[in-house]
Protein backbone atom coordinates (compact mmCIF):
# COMPACT_ATOMS: atom_id res chain seq x y z
CA UNK A 1 0.00 0.00 0.00
CA UNK A 2 0.95 3.21 -1.02
CA UNK A 3 2.04 5.86 1.94
CA UNK A 4 1.39 9.06 -0.23
CA UNK A 5 -1.11 11.03 1.69
CA UNK A 6 -4.88 11.35 0.31
CA UNK A 7 -5.85 14.27 -2.27
CA UNK A 8 -7.80 16.70 -1.10
CA UNK A 9 -11.18 18.09 -2.63
CA UNK A 10 -12.81 20.98 -1.64
CA UNK A 11 -16.81 20.73 -3.16
CA UNK A 12 -19.41 23.70 -2.85
CA UNK A 13 -22.98 23.69 -2.86
CA UNK A 14 -22.18 19.93 -1.33
CA UNK A 15 -25.22 19.77 0.95
CA UNK A 16 -27.36 18.40 -1.11
CA UNK A 17 -27.89 17.62 -4.88
CA UNK A 18 -24.85 17.41 -6.99
CA UNK A 19 -22.60 18.90 -4.26
CA UNK A 20 -23.23 16.19 -2.23
CA UNK A 21 -23.27 13.13 -4.91
CA UNK A 22 -19.53 14.29 -6.42
CA UNK A 23 -18.44 14.74 -2.24
CA UNK A 24 -19.89 11.18 -1.79
CA UNK A 25 -18.14 9.59 -5.15
CA UNK A 26 -14.53 11.89 -4.26
CA UNK A 27 -14.67 10.02 -0.60
CA UNK A 28 -15.51 6.41 -2.00
CA UNK A 29 -12.41 7.57 -4.46
CA UNK A 30 -9.90 7.92 -1.73
CA UNK A 31 -10.21 11.95 -1.52
CA UNK A 32 -10.56 13.62 1.81
CA UNK A 33 -13.40 16.33 1.25
CA UNK A 34 -13.79 19.89 2.25
CA UNK A 35 -17.79 20.43 1.83
CA UNK A 36 -18.81 24.21 1.06
CA UNK A 37 -22.19 25.29 1.48
CA UNK A 38 -24.40 28.13 3.32
CA UNK A 39 -27.22 25.67 4.44
CA UNK A 40 -25.42 24.56 7.73
CA UNK A 41 -28.64 22.39 8.95
CA UNK A 42 -27.96 20.00 5.86
CA UNK A 43 -24.10 20.61 5.87
CA UNK A 44 -24.08 18.83 8.86
CA UNK A 45 -26.05 16.09 7.36
CA UNK A 46 -23.57 15.75 4.62
CA UNK A 47 -20.93 15.75 6.80
CA UNK A 48 -21.98 12.94 8.91
CA UNK A 49 -22.76 10.82 5.82
CA UNK A 50 -19.33 10.95 3.90
CA UNK A 51 -17.96 10.57 7.47
CA UNK A 52 -20.07 7.30 7.38
CA UNK A 53 -18.35 6.28 4.62
CA UNK A 54 -14.58 6.59 6.45
CA UNK A 55 -13.44 9.75 4.54
CA UNK A 56 -12.22 12.52 6.73
CA UNK A 57 -14.05 15.65 5.90
CA UNK A 58 -14.34 19.15 7.12
CA UNK A 59 -17.22 21.56 6.64
CA UNK A 60 -16.57 25.43 5.77
CA UNK A 61 -20.23 26.49 6.12
CA UNK A 62 -20.82 30.34 4.59
CA UNK A 63 -21.17 32.18 1.58
CA UNK A 64 -19.25 31.49 -1.58
CA UNK A 65 -20.01 34.46 -2.66
CA UNK A 66 -17.64 36.32 0.03
CA UNK A 67 -14.75 36.96 -1.15
CA UNK A 68 -13.09 36.53 2.20
CA UNK A 69 -14.88 34.43 3.50
CA UNK A 70 -13.56 31.87 0.92
CA UNK A 71 -9.65 32.97 1.55
CA UNK A 72 -10.19 32.01 5.08
CA UNK A 73 -12.12 28.85 4.59
CA UNK A 74 -9.03 28.10 2.10
CA UNK A 75 -6.41 29.12 4.57
CA UNK A 76 -8.63 26.14 7.38
CA UNK A 77 -8.54 23.61 4.52
CA UNK A 78 -4.88 24.28 4.20
CA UNK A 79 -4.10 23.99 7.77
CA UNK A 80 -6.49 21.20 8.24
CA UNK A 81 -5.35 18.62 5.65
CA UNK A 82 -1.92 20.26 4.36
CA UNK A 83 -2.68 20.39 0.75
CA UNK A 84 -5.74 21.18 -1.90
CA UNK A 85 -5.40 18.83 -5.31
CA UNK A 86 -9.31 19.18 -6.40
CA UNK A 87 -11.77 22.40 -6.73
CA UNK A 88 -15.25 21.61 -7.75
CA UNK A 89 -17.32 24.98 -8.16
CA UNK A 90 -20.51 23.56 -7.66
CA UNK A 91 -22.37 25.91 -5.69
CA UNK A 92 -25.43 27.97 -7.48
CA UNK A 93 -29.12 29.64 -7.32
CA UNK A 94 -31.68 29.26 -9.97
CA UNK A 95 -33.43 32.96 -11.55
CA UNK A 96 -36.88 33.00 -12.72
CA UNK A 97 -36.93 36.46 -13.53
CA UNK A 98 -37.34 38.07 -16.64
CA UNK A 99 -35.85 41.05 -17.71
CA UNK A 100 -38.65 43.46 -17.33
CA UNK A 101 -39.25 42.02 -13.39
CA UNK A 102 -35.43 41.17 -12.22
CA UNK A 103 -34.00 44.03 -9.74
CA UNK A 104 -30.37 44.98 -9.93
CA UNK A 105 -29.42 43.39 -6.82
CA UNK A 106 -31.34 40.39 -8.25
CA UNK A 107 -28.66 40.38 -11.16
CA UNK A 108 -25.76 41.05 -8.68
CA UNK A 109 -26.97 38.09 -6.62
CA UNK A 110 -27.16 35.61 -9.62
CA UNK A 111 -23.89 36.67 -11.10
CA UNK A 112 -21.87 36.83 -7.62
CA UNK A 113 -23.46 33.25 -6.42
CA UNK A 114 -22.79 31.41 -10.15
CA UNK A 115 -19.91 33.18 -11.13
CA UNK A 116 -18.11 35.16 -8.87
CA UNK A 117 -18.05 32.49 -6.31
CA UNK A 118 -16.19 30.76 -8.79
CA UNK A 119 -13.26 33.57 -9.49
CA UNK A 120 -13.37 33.54 -5.24
CA UNK A 121 -12.52 30.00 -4.77
CA UNK A 122 -10.11 30.03 -7.76
CA UNK A 123 -8.35 32.70 -6.19
CA UNK A 124 -8.33 31.10 -3.08
CA UNK A 125 -7.34 27.39 -3.91
CA UNK A 126 -4.64 27.91 -6.81
CA UNK A 127 -1.88 29.05 -4.76
CA UNK A 128 -1.94 25.71 -2.84
CA UNK A 129 -2.09 23.87 -5.92
CA UNK A 130 0.62 25.97 -7.80
CA UNK A 131 2.79 24.81 -4.08
CA UNK A 132 2.92 21.58 -5.32
CA UNK A 133 2.60 22.06 -9.06
CA UNK A 134 -0.65 20.40 -9.74
CA UNK A 135 -4.10 20.29 -9.46
CA UNK A 136 -7.71 20.06 -10.91
CA UNK A 137 -10.65 22.52 -11.05
CA UNK A 138 -14.35 21.41 -12.44
CA UNK A 139 -16.61 24.26 -12.29
CA UNK A 140 -20.40 23.38 -12.73
CA UNK A 141 -22.31 25.78 -15.40
CA UNK A 142 -25.29 24.80 -16.82
CA UNK A 143 -26.23 23.42 -21.17
CA UNK A 144 -28.62 26.58 -21.12
CA UNK A 145 -25.00 28.70 -20.87
CA UNK A 146 -24.77 27.48 -24.79
CA UNK A 147 -28.91 27.84 -25.33
CA UNK A 148 -30.24 30.25 -23.74
CA UNK A 149 -32.35 27.61 -21.44
CA UNK A 150 -35.53 25.96 -22.60
CA UNK A 151 -38.89 28.08 -22.51
CA UNK A 152 -40.05 26.00 -19.85
CA UNK A 153 -37.14 26.14 -17.73
CA UNK A 154 -37.51 27.86 -14.19
CA UNK A 155 -34.10 30.09 -15.14
CA UNK A 156 -34.18 32.99 -17.35
CA UNK A 157 -31.53 34.91 -19.11
CA UNK A 158 -29.37 36.24 -15.55
CA UNK A 159 -29.06 32.23 -15.07
CA UNK A 160 -28.01 31.58 -18.68
CA UNK A 161 -25.77 34.64 -18.30
CA UNK A 162 -23.52 33.82 -15.14
CA UNK A 163 -23.11 30.18 -16.71
CA UNK A 164 -22.02 31.23 -19.63
CA UNK A 165 -19.45 33.74 -17.73
CA UNK A 166 -18.31 30.17 -15.74
CA UNK A 167 -17.36 28.55 -19.51
CA UNK A 168 -15.77 31.83 -20.21
CA UNK A 169 -13.71 31.87 -16.95
CA UNK A 170 -12.92 28.23 -17.22
CA UNK A 171 -11.28 28.23 -21.07
CA UNK A 172 -9.37 31.57 -19.47
CA UNK A 173 -8.27 29.44 -16.80
CA UNK A 174 -7.23 26.72 -18.63
CA UNK A 175 -5.18 28.50 -21.06
CA UNK A 176 -3.28 30.25 -17.54
CA UNK A 177 -2.48 27.63 -14.85
CA UNK A 178 -1.33 25.05 -17.53
CA UNK A 179 0.36 22.86 -17.73
CA UNK A 180 -0.11 22.40 -13.85
CA UNK A 181 -3.52 22.80 -13.29
CA UNK A 182 -6.17 21.52 -15.15
CA UNK A 183 -9.38 23.74 -15.31
CA UNK A 184 -12.90 22.08 -17.11
CA UNK A 185 -16.40 22.61 -16.62
CA UNK A 186 -19.61 20.00 -17.00
CA UNK A 187 -22.98 21.32 -18.25
CA UNK A 188 -25.62 19.34 -17.08
CA UNK A 189 -28.82 19.48 -18.66
CA UNK A 190 -32.58 17.95 -16.91
CA UNK A 191 -30.99 16.94 -13.48
CA UNK A 192 -33.63 15.33 -10.80
CA UNK A 193 -32.41 17.96 -7.93
CA UNK A 194 -34.15 20.64 -4.89
CA UNK A 195 -33.22 23.46 -7.66
CA UNK A 196 -35.39 21.60 -10.10
CA UNK A 197 -38.09 19.20 -8.19
CA UNK A 198 -41.12 21.76 -8.83
CA UNK A 199 -40.47 21.86 -12.72
CA UNK A 200 -39.88 18.28 -13.18
CA UNK A 201 -42.71 16.97 -11.50
CA UNK A 202 -45.17 19.20 -13.29
CA UNK A 203 -43.89 18.68 -16.82
CA UNK A 204 -42.03 15.34 -16.31
CA UNK A 205 -43.43 13.38 -19.30
CA UNK A 206 -42.91 16.77 -21.67
CA UNK A 207 -38.96 16.87 -20.59
CA UNK A 208 -38.69 12.92 -21.13
CA UNK A 209 -39.55 13.38 -24.82
CA UNK A 210 -37.08 15.89 -25.24
CA UNK A 211 -34.37 14.00 -24.25
CA UNK A 212 -32.86 11.15 -26.14
CA UNK A 213 -31.82 8.83 -23.53
CA UNK A 214 -35.26 8.67 -22.59
CA UNK A 215 -34.98 9.98 -19.00
CA UNK A 216 -34.09 12.81 -16.71
CA UNK A 217 -30.62 13.16 -15.31
CA UNK A 218 -29.68 12.30 -11.82
CA UNK A 219 -27.01 14.02 -9.50
CA UNK A 220 -24.81 10.75 -9.41
CA UNK A 221 -25.04 11.14 -13.77
CA UNK A 222 -23.14 14.52 -13.19
CA UNK A 223 -21.03 13.61 -10.35
CA UNK A 224 -20.27 10.78 -12.33
CA UNK A 225 -18.47 13.26 -15.12
CA UNK A 226 -16.91 15.52 -12.22
CA UNK A 227 -15.28 12.77 -10.79
CA UNK A 228 -13.60 11.83 -14.23
CA UNK A 229 -12.29 14.99 -15.14
CA UNK A 230 -10.76 15.12 -11.38
CA UNK A 231 -9.14 11.76 -11.20
CA UNK A 232 -8.93 10.73 -15.30
CA UNK A 233 -5.02 9.62 -16.20
CA UNK A 234 -2.99 9.80 -17.43
CA UNK A 235 -4.75 12.79 -18.25
CA UNK A 236 -4.76 15.41 -20.81
CA UNK A 237 -7.45 17.50 -21.03
CA UNK A 238 -8.20 21.04 -20.10
CA UNK A 239 -10.63 23.53 -20.97
CA UNK A 240 -13.24 21.16 -22.17
CA UNK A 241 -16.81 21.57 -21.45
CA UNK A 242 -18.57 18.42 -21.11
CA UNK A 243 -22.23 18.46 -21.54
CA UNK A 244 -23.95 15.90 -19.26
CA UNK A 245 -27.72 15.99 -20.22
CA UNK A 246 -28.68 12.57 -21.86
CA UNK A 247 -28.74 13.94 -25.48
CA UNK A 248 -31.23 16.51 -24.95
CA UNK A 249 -28.87 19.75 -26.52
CA UNK A 250 -27.42 17.83 -29.57
CA UNK A 251 -27.89 19.93 -32.44
N1 LIG B 1 -30.36 20.48 -11.39
C1 LIG B 1 -30.20 20.83 -12.66
O1 LIG B 1 -31.00 20.46 -13.56
C2 LIG B 1 -29.02 21.68 -13.06
C3 LIG B 1 -28.87 21.96 -14.43
C4 LIG B 1 -27.80 22.74 -14.84
C5 LIG B 1 -26.89 23.22 -13.89
N2 LIG B 1 -27.07 22.96 -12.59
C6 LIG B 1 -26.08 23.52 -11.65
O2 LIG B 1 -25.59 22.50 -10.82
C7 LIG B 1 -25.18 23.05 -9.57
C8 LIG B 1 -25.79 22.24 -8.44
O3 LIG B 1 -27.20 22.37 -8.54
P1 LIG B 1 -28.24 21.35 -7.88
O4 LIG B 1 -29.22 21.03 -8.93
O5 LIG B 1 -27.52 20.27 -7.13
O6 LIG B 1 -28.96 22.38 -6.89
P2 LIG B 1 -29.40 22.33 -5.36
O7 LIG B 1 -30.19 23.57 -5.17
O8 LIG B 1 -29.96 21.01 -5.00
O9 LIG B 1 -27.98 22.46 -4.60
C9 LIG B 1 -27.24 23.66 -4.63
C10 LIG B 1 -26.44 23.76 -3.34
O10 LIG B 1 -25.68 24.99 -3.41
C11 LIG B 1 -25.82 25.66 -2.17
N3 LIG B 1 -25.63 27.09 -2.38
C12 LIG B 1 -26.42 27.92 -3.11
N4 LIG B 1 -25.95 29.17 -3.04
C13 LIG B 1 -24.84 29.13 -2.26
C14 LIG B 1 -23.92 30.11 -1.81
N5 LIG B 1 -24.05 31.40 -2.15
N6 LIG B 1 -22.89 29.71 -1.01
C15 LIG B 1 -22.76 28.42 -0.65
N7 LIG B 1 -23.60 27.46 -1.04
C16 LIG B 1 -24.63 27.81 -1.84
C17 LIG B 1 -27.23 25.32 -1.69
O11 LIG B 1 -27.39 25.55 -0.30
C18 LIG B 1 -27.35 23.86 -2.10
O12 LIG B 1 -26.89 23.00 -1.09
C19 LIG B 1 -25.62 24.52 -9.59
O13 LIG B 1 -24.53 25.35 -9.94
C20 LIG B 1 -26.67 24.54 -10.69
O14 LIG B 1 -26.79 25.82 -11.27
C21 LIG B 1 -28.12 22.20 -12.14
Amino acid sequence: MSDAPLPVAIVTGAARGIGFSTATELARKGFRVALADLDVAALNVAGQRIGELGASWMLLPGDTSDFSGVQRHAERVVERFGRIDLLVNNAGMSQPKRLLDITEEEWDRTIDVNLKSCFNWCRAAVPAMLVRGAGRIVNVSSVSAHTGGARSAVSKFAYCASKAGVLGLTRGLAKELAPHIMVNAVCPGSIETQMTAGLIAAQREAIVRSIPMARVGTPEDVAAVIVFLATVEPNYLTGEIIDVDGGQWVN
